[in-house]
């Protein structure tokens, strides 16, 4: 195994790099290397560096589902924000390329001006396209299994493969994407009127702005919700909104959602959604379970507590 101070790497990297400016929670400590491949090439040639030199490695994009230890982590962390190209992938110009560090947000806009229609699913989620893909982002406004029509990906063995996408790739926050690296998606849209597709996408966000708490720092929805049911109603009925431990504050808006109210730890975090899994429990005998991904060098406990 090399070592990380001997690792050649074939892209721009950092050393002793703290994650907390990565991640939408504003938390995360430091790792011994971060690579910033600016493309595909780069991207995959870090990747299978990495895994050559045995120095374990994370795919990092916006942030956006992760709790990351403050104490930080001994792996190598590839960042995907610096790939982050769109092109057009038919004559029509309605299918597209997407890098898989291309940020949501930007998606969203870009593809507002050249008036097409699709990406409304995705208003008012932070992140990158490469993210959205493993984790099948979306909510009641559509998917992003129902846009994506291709995938560009590493397999497990790390070689390079290109697939139409099926309807089995993809589950509820999930896809079989998430044990290999997401290197492009190919989206396909609609043409519509830019001043209809603004129209949506402000009322979506109006939506989403007065039911989730966009404006502070969270890692978006914790659990994933129960079949049928609301997570975020489950915690309300619970009585855990507003309930904090540290700078760790379960949202007033939404019970789904944890804010850092300033200076959170991961510690503060990890004991919240303890708590709150634990009062849903003895309240109603749901057992959530984490939709947000949590890295930590400790193995966390989350138990399971209905019988199995
Ligand atoms: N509700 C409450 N109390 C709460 C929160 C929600 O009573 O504290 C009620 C709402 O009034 C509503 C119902 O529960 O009647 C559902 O709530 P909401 O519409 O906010 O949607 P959700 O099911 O909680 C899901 C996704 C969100 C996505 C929204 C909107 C999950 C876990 N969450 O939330 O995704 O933005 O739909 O499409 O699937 C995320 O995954 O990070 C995320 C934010």
């Amino acid at each position: 195994m090399t070592s990380v101070s001997n690792f050649q790497a074939p892209c721009p990297a950092r050393y002793d790099v703290a994650l907390r400016d990565h991640t939408t929670f504003r938390m995360g400590g430091k790792v011994p290397i971060l690579l910033e491949p600016r493309n595909r090439e780069e991207l995959a040639a870090a990747v299978r560096r990495l895994r050559e030199d045995g120095i374990p490695y994370r795919m990092l994009g916006g942030g956006a589902n992760i709790l990351i230890d403050d104490v930080g982590l001994d792996e190598a962390i590839v960042l995907t924000t610096g790939f982050a190209f769109m092109v057009r992938d038919n004559e029509e110009g309605t299918a597209l390329r997407l890098g898989a560090g291309l940020s949501i947000p930007q998606f969203v806009t870009k593809t507002r001006e050249m008036g097409l229609t699709g990406a409304e699913c995705l208003v008012g989620v932070p992140g990158t396209m490469g993210g959205a893909t493993v984790m099948n982002a979306g909510g009641r406004h559509g998917w992003l299994s129902s846009i994506a029509r291709r995938v560009r990906y590493l397999t497990p063995a790390l070689d390079e493969q290109e697939d139409a996408v099926t309807e089995r790739m993809f589950g509820y926050r999930s896809s079989m994407f998430d044990a290999c690296v997401v290197l492009e998606t190919v989206v396909e849209l609609r043409r519509d009127a830019q001043k209809a597709v603004q129209e949506r996408i402000k009322t979506i966000l109006k939506e989403k702005s007065a039911a989730q708490p966009l404006i502070e720092p969270s890692a978006g929805c914790i659990f994933k919700n129960p079949e049928g049911q609301s997570a975020g109603r489950c915690i309300e009925a619970a009585g855990q909104k507003g309930t904090r431990i540290g700078d760790a504050e379960v949202s007033t808006k939404h019970g789904n959602f944890i804010v850092n109210r300033g200076a959170a730890t991961f510690r503060d975090v990890i004991q919240l959604i303890r708590q709150v899994r634990e009062r849903v429990f003895e309240h109603a005998g749901i057992d959530l379970h984490t939709e947000v991904k949590i890295w930590s060098r400790e193995p966390l406990d989350l138990p399971a507590y209905s019988a199995t």
